[in-house]
C-alpha cells in the first residue's frame, strides 16, 4: 500500500517505536501505585518520556509534561479547565471540531467566541484580523498551528506576543505541526501546548500531550486515582497529578518517547523539507494536470505544512479516495473533521482529497499517485 494519510496518523511506526511498545509489555505492573521493582521500572519509563516531552518543546520542567489521550483530550482540558462563563475566546476560522466542538457546547454556558480571518502568506494580515477580534471580554486565544485541510500555518508566536500583550492566555493546536516545525516554548510564550502523539511525532494512537507553560492550571476534567497523597479525598493540586488521574498509558507512552527520539535524531526541520519536496512535487504535478482544482498557491516552508488538497473537478473527493484506494493509495477525503477549513475555501460541499506524506514516503510514491489519477480521469472520459 501507498499510505498518504499521516496527517490522519502516521505509518508506518518506526522500528523503535514498534520495539518500545513492545518491551513496555514486559513492565505490565502499574506506575506509581506501588513500591515493587516492576511498578518502580515502570514509574520510571513514564518519567523517561515526561522528561523527553519536555526537552523537546522545552517545557520548564518535566512535571509542566501531562499525558493525555489525544490533542482533542488536551484541547477540551485546556478550554474547559480555564474559561469561565462570560468568557471570549478568539480562534482562527479553520480550526478543527476538536476547539469548534467543546466550544460550541460551552455556549451554552455563556462562552462567546470569534473566528478570525486567516491569510495564507500574510502574516501581518492575519495578526491584525486577530487584534481586531479581540474585545473586552476576551480571555484566550486558541489557535491551530497549521490548517489540517491546507496546510496553512498560523504564525502563532506572533500570536502569543499579540495574545501577552492584552493580558490574555494562548493555547495552541499542535496536532499537524509538532515533530515539522520546532516547537520551543522557553521562547514562544504560548500558555497551553496541545500536542497529538501518533501523527508527526511517530507515537502510537492514544497518546496526547498537554504542556502547561504558565502558573494557571486548568481545572480538572476528572478527578480520581493518581497514586500521590491517597488519604485525601481532594484531587492534588500540582502537576502532571492533578490531570492525570487513573493508569495511564504506559505502552503508549512508551512508544510515544520513542517516537520523539526519532524525531529529534531526523531533526524536525529535515522531515519537513524532505516531505515538501514530495508535497512541490505533486503540486507541480496536478498543477499541469487539466481537470484537477487545486484551491492554493504552491506551498511554501514558512507559510505551510506539507499537505496537500485537491479534488478532481465534478467528481465527489470521497469517490476519488476510493478509487484510489482500489489501486492501492491511501488518502483521505471529506471534510476531515474540520468543516470550518474546508468553509474557509468553499469546499463544504464537495470536501477535498487530501495528500499528506511522511519520513517514509518516496518520490515513487506520489509519482505512482500522479499517474493513478490520470489513469482514473482517463476512465471517466
Ligand atoms: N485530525 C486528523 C485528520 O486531520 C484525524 O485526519
Amino acid at each position: 500500500m501507498i499510505y498518504l494519510d499521516n496527517s490522519a496518523t502516521t505509518y508506518p511506526k518506526p522500528q523503535i517505536v514498534r520495539n518500545a511498545v513492545s518491551r513496555s509489555l514486559g513492565l505490565s505492573a502499574n506506575p506509581g501505585r506501588s513500591g515493587h521493582s516492576l511498578s518502580l521500572r515502570a514509574s520510571e519509563e513514564i518519567f523517561k518520556a515526561r522528561k523527553t516531552a519536555a526537552e523537546f518543546f522545552g517545557a520548564e520542567s518535566e512535571e509542566n509534561v501531562c499525558f493525555t489521550l489525544n490533542c482533542t483530550s488536551a484541547m477540551n482540558i485546556v478550554l474547559k479547565g480555564i474559561l469561565k462563563s462570560g468568557d471570549h475566546v478568539v480562534v482562527s476560522e479553520m480550526e478543527h471540531n476538536a476547539v469548534m466542538r467543546p466550544i460550541e457546547k460551552m455556549k451554552a454556558s455563556g462562552i462567546t467566541c470569534t473566528a478570525a480571518k486567516v491569510y495564507p502568506f500574510d502574516d501581518d494580515k492575519t495578526i491584525a484580523s486577530f487584534r481586531e477580534a479581540i474585545n473586552a471580554k476576551t480571555r484566550m486565544i486558541v489557535c491551530t498551528q497549521a490548517s489540517n485541510v491546507w496546510g496553512i500555518r498560523v504564525p502563532v508566536e506572533r500570536l502569543s506576543a499579540l495574545a501577552h500583550e492584552y493580558g490574555l492566555l494562548m493555547a495552541v493546536d499542535a496536532a499537524q505541526s509538532a515533530g515539522l516545525i520546532p516547537i520551543d516554548l522557553k521562547k514562544s510564550r504560548i500558555d497551553y501546548l496541545c500536542v497529538a502523539g501518533h501523527k508527526g511525532l511517530y507515537g502510537p494512537m492514544g497518546t496526547g500531550i498537554l504542556i502547561v507553560n504558565c502558573p494557571e492550571v486548568p481545572d480538572t476534567l476528572i478527578e480520581g486515582g493518581t497514586g500521590s497523597n491517597s488519604v485525601s479525598f481532594l484531587q492534588p493540586a500540582e502537576l502532571p497529578d492533578k490531570l492525570e488521574s487513573g493508569t495511564p498509558n504506559l505502552y503508549g507512552i512508551a512508544g510515544l518517547r520513542a517516537g520523539i527520539e526519532f524525531v529529534r535524531r531526523n531533526k524536525p526541520e529535515n522531515i519537513a523539507e524532505h516531505e515538501f519536496t514530495l508535497i512541490k512535487r505533486l503540486y507541480r504535478e496536478l498543477k499541469k494536470t487539466e481537470g484537477i482544482r487545486l484551491y492554493l498557491p504552491e506551498p511554501e516552508e514558512g507559510y505551510f505544512v506539507p499537505i496537500l488538497s485537491f479534488n478532481i473537478e465534478g467528481a465527489d473527493s470521497e469517490t476519488t479516495a476510493q478509487r484510489l484506494n482500489r489501486y492501492g493509495i491511501a488518502v483521505r477525503a471529506g471534510l476531515h473533521c474540520c468543516p470550518a477549513a474546508h468553509r474557509m475555501m468553499g469546499s463544504e460541499e464537495t470536501g477535498t482529497v487530501r495528500v499528506s506524506p511522511s519520513v517514509f514516503t518516496r518520490a515513487s510514491d506520489i509519482d505512482r499517485l500522479v499517474s493513478v489519477l490520470k489513469q482514473i480521469m482517463r476512465e471517466d472520459k
